[in-house]
């Protein structure tokens, strides 16, 4: 078996939320769940890991939320930081630390950022241009205007993008521009700002990308950026004249802000910070090191953000690392329909919790089979009773139940001894613990959940074909001991490689076994994880079924007509 990695050092981070509103499994899927399983993953191989997250409380969406709710910025934030924050919780999202951008110490990171390049002479200052609306005498930033798009004709396109055909916009380019603050129709205003000249960094990052990351990173992630650069960068406005942000430290900049995407990355940052100085540990080890992995959980219209502009953040800045790896995810489709938040149509976590009490597993383990690896991908609820009742109940529970029974039954509740050990059958369930991880390695979730379901059915497999049950009655209880243990053995690995995925179920198998999460990188064949002698406590279900009317509310709840 190859020497898994381990003491590596990793920076693993999944994209800030924005507190405009709850999360839905789109969010949990694309940026949430892989990233935990992974940061899970490597911290069971021995590694050492900050997992950092926080929410996204600046820009255009937030204020416009609150004016929408009738309420305070602050009370709108607030709200929303707490709901998703508990919500992460409640779905095992194992961040070591989740922030706020409204927290003063990213307030003062972003401003020594914006210092640093500001003083290395970095920033291009423009004035142009830009929509104002005179009845609000205010500029009319990103989504603060909407209008038709100029390259899909879509008619309710934002100022900084097209959510139909997926477009980055600036105001200025949309037709017909019409103010979201009073309806009224902008007009052109002189203003100056803080842009960021993204031209004078297209040869590091095709040198970088292009040349160096060509076979490293996820084909969808490389294309895009490909195309990105391809069609040649322009400057980004960086600065915002708005009053909701973090203001551009200069005298000469009175009432400007930062532009969220310039300080939203940089929460990536001072969240680690934050968890460091709770945890006596140095944050620049985790942000400066070379030999630190940086790995950016994000979907993929995030990408550029990731991929290009935050990286030449970083670059100009000159003493951080560049990620080593932005495993994007396309989007999940909800019941054949891009998931729509004005549309409500969507499946919102907090109310799954109301609904699937304790059974937070079945959609992790529904959405990490389904991930939108590499393309786009559609969750049904009727796949996802098939997967929790064909899968998680039928295979892997029926499996662990199945051996838990006859051991009852044969051994009353005790690990067997057993004359010699059934060592191709020892080999082949420890090979699992090698694929699972190589398939992690890989960013290759689905593949690496499938071949969780694998094992269990390898397992069940094992005791069709061996049949204890005859040999019992033929008294021949040292076939019986040996096919048993191995069969409890098998269950043991299964607590054990199921942790990252689903890991109250995984803990639930571990306490019957009365075992302790043991590092993968010490799994081994020869060592084993369950001693014969050893109790076993009584077990109950570790899965439930999903009944057909469950189903059918949840239909009902999305007012779907399914015709058949
Ligand atoms: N709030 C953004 C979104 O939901 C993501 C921000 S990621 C960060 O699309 F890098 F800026 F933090
Ligand atoms: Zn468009």
């Amino acid at each position: 078996m190859k020497e898994m990695e381990k003491n590596q050092r990793f920076t693993i981070t999944s994209a800030l939320p924005y507190t405009n509103g709850p999360i839905h499994i789109g969010h949990l899927a694309g940026a949430y769940l892989p990233a935990d399983i992974y940061a899970r993953y490597k911290r069971l191989c021995e590694n050492d890991v900050a997992f950092i997250c926080g929410s996204d409380e600046h820009g255009v969406a937030i204020s416009i939320k609150a004016k929408q709710e009738g309420n305070s910025i602050k009370s709108v934030i607030d709200k929303y930081h707490n709901l998703i924050k508990e919500t992460f919780e409640s779905f095992g999202i194992s961040f070591d630390n989740y922030a706020r951008t409204s927290d003063s110490i990213h307030h003062e990171t972003s401003k020594d950022f914006f210092k640093k390049l500001d003083k290395k002479g970095l920033f291009e200052i423009k004035t142009t241009k830009q929509l104002y609306d005179e009845n609000e005498n205010q500029f009319l930033a990103d989504r603060y205007v909407v209008g038709e798009c100029p390259k899909c004709g879509h008619k309710h396109a934002y100022g900084d993008q097209c959510e139909n055909c997926g477009a980055s916009l600036s105001p200025n380019d949309l037709i017909n521009p019409k103010s979201r603050l009073s309806g009224s129709k902008p007009i052109l205003k002189e203003t100056k700002h803080w842009y960021l000249p993204l031209g004078n960094y297209e040869q590091f990052l095709t040198e970088w990308i292009l040349k160096g990351k060509k076979d490293l990173w996820k084909s969808n992630v490389y294309g895009q950026v490909k195309s990105w650069i391809g069609q040649g960068l322009e400057s980004r406005a960086i600065s915002r004249d708005l009053d909701w942000g973090i203001p551009i430290p200069r005298d000469d900049a009175k009432g400007k802000v930062m532009y969220v995407w310039f300080d939203a990355p940089i929460g990536y940052i001072s969240s680690t910070k934050e968890w460091a100085k709770r945890n006596n540990k140095n944050w620049e080890d985790y942000w400066k090191k070379p030999d630190t992995r940086l790995i950016h959980f994000i979907g993929k219209d995030n990408i550029v953000f990731h991929c290009i502009i935050f990286p030449s953040i970083l670059k100009a800045h000159g003493e951080f690392i560049l990620p080593d790896n932005v495993p994007a995810n396309e989007f999940l489709n909800l019941e054949g329909e891009k998931i729509s938040t004005s549309k409500n149509w969507a499946i919102w976590l907090h109310e799954y919790l109301q609904d699937f009490e304790n059974m937070q597993d079945s959609l992790r383990y529904t959405l990490t089979v389904n991930c939108p690896e590499n393309k786009d991908n559609d969750f049904t609820w009727k796949d996802f009773q098939s997967r929790n009742n064909n899968e998680l109940v039928a295979i892997l529970g029926n499996y662990i139940n199945r051996v838990f029974v006859l051991t009852e039954k044969y051994f009353d509740n005790v690990v067997p001894e057993y004359e010699k050990i059934d060592s191709d059958q020892l080999l082949k369930i420890y090979n699992y613990v090698s694929s699972i991880s190589n398939s992690l390695d890989k960013f290759k979730f689905r593949d690496s959940v499938n071949q969780l379901i694998d094992l269990a059915r390898t397992g069940n497999k094992y005791l069709a074909e061996k049949e204890p049950w005859k040999l019992y009655k033929e008294n021949n209880i040292s076939k019986v001991e040996q096919i048993l243990y191995i069969s409890l053995e098998t269950c043991a690995l299964l607590s054990i490689l199921s942790e990252p995925f689903i890991p109250n179920s995984a803990k639930k198998i571990r306490e019957i076994f009365n075992i302790k999460l043991i590092p993968w990188t010490k799994l081994s064949s020869e060592k084993k994880i369950i001693e014969p002698g050893n109790k076993i406590k009584k077990s109950n279900l570790i899965f439930r079924k999903i009944e057909d009317d469950e189903i059918q509310n949840q239909l009902n709840k999305l007012n779907l007509n399914i015709k058949n």
